[in-house]
């Protein structure tokens, strides 16, 4: 049995669709907050509220910050620091050009100058514990080279590798020679990151790489919430199980989003996420009757309706 990590998603993993994930699905053995970054001088009021620690009890989450320089690493890290965590992920990963153009997430990648300054930085903050989430490169899949050789260099908890390049966003296959590649050199606990759907893709994986440190899955649980759990306990949860789980997080997240907007509308459009990766989980109808809605009454009756098969 090998750990699983539910990958951060930006818009998905909010604090409060973690907290009921681990509290009525369970099977992850770690979280991780969507990238945290510097915005207009400072942080969003939305991402400290992410990692607020009332927010977080008793869930087992790693901040995450992206950055461009060591400026930005030393003022996240002492954001994240100061709320009391003793461990933090680098986003070395992120394919939005938004952020890659800039020099962060993916982007970092081929910034050696400044990698090498924060490797130098991890190395003087021995109190703190860091890990690195990273792709391949961020045009070229052989920019993670000189990258792994200064992060072999320093102490880290682990790396996760997602083996595409920035530019291919979540285009064409993963490149798993590339992953083997990088597994062979890789001196850190490592993860795999990518595509995994189901409980057999795991096993393979944990059947393949016997030194590897666990996945992390980011679309796959979002599909099936229940996956890594079924995974651990090694049986298919009933549909009719997965439907009262799927039921009840949808019943705890509409409760909680309530007492937070304004409108019918934005509850609306926020609830309407937690289905947007499942139609293979809940069939293709109820999907549609769900995405297509139009309004928080339709909305509700269709979720209702899912099907009980
Ligand atoms: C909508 C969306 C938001 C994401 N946000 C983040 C993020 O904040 N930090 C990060 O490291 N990766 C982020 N990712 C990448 C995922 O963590 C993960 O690496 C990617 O989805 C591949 O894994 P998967 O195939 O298991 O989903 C995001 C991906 C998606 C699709």
């Amino acid at each position: 049995m090998i750990p699983i990590h539910f990958a951060p998603l930006q818009g998905y993993t909010d604090d409060v669709y973690r907290r009921l994930h681990h509290q009525l699905i369970g099977g992850v053995d770690c979280y991780y907050t969507p990238f945290i970054r510097i915005e207009g001088g400072g942080v969003r009021s939305k991402d400290m509220r992410d990692i607020e620690p009332t927010y977080n009890e008793g869930v087992p989450v790693v901040p995450q910050i992206i950055l461009k320089s060591l400026k930005e690493f030393d003022y996240l890290v002492n954001v994240v620091e100061e709320k009391g965590y003793k461990e933090i992920d680098l986003n070395m990963g992120c394919p939005f050009p938004m952020q890659a153009k800039h020099g962060r997430g993916s982007g970092l990648l081929a910034h050696l100058d400044v990698v090498e300054e924060v490797v130098k930085a991890i190395q003087a903050k021995q109190h703190l514990s860091f890990s690195v989430k990273m792709r391949l490169g961020w045009e070229d899949k052989e920019e993670w080279r000189p990258v792994l050789d200064l992060l072999n260099g320093v102490p880290l908890k682990q790396i996760t590798l997602h083996p595409r390049v920035g530019k291919q966003q979540y285009k064409g296959e993963v490149d798993m020679d590339a992953f083997q590649s990088f597994y062979e050199l890789c001196k850190h606990p490592l993860l795999y990151n990518g595509d995994i759907m189901t409980v057999e893709a795991i096993r393979q994986m944990e059947a393949k790489y016997a030194r590897l440190a666990g996945v992390m899955i980011g679309r796959g649980l979002l599909a099936r919430p229940s996956l890594a759990a079924e995974y651990k306990e090694g049986r298919e949860r009933s549909w009719q199980e997965r439907r009262t789980q799927l039921m009840e997080m949808h019943e705890r997240l509409k409760a909680y989003f309530e007492g937070i907007v304004n409108s019918e509308a934005q509850l609306h459009s926020k609830l309407r996420l937690f289905w947007e990766y499942m139609e293979s989980e809940i069939e293709r109808k109820a999907y549609k009757k769900i995405m297509k809605s139009g309004n928080l009454k339709n909305y509700l009756a269709a979720v209702q309706d899912l099907p009980r098969r």
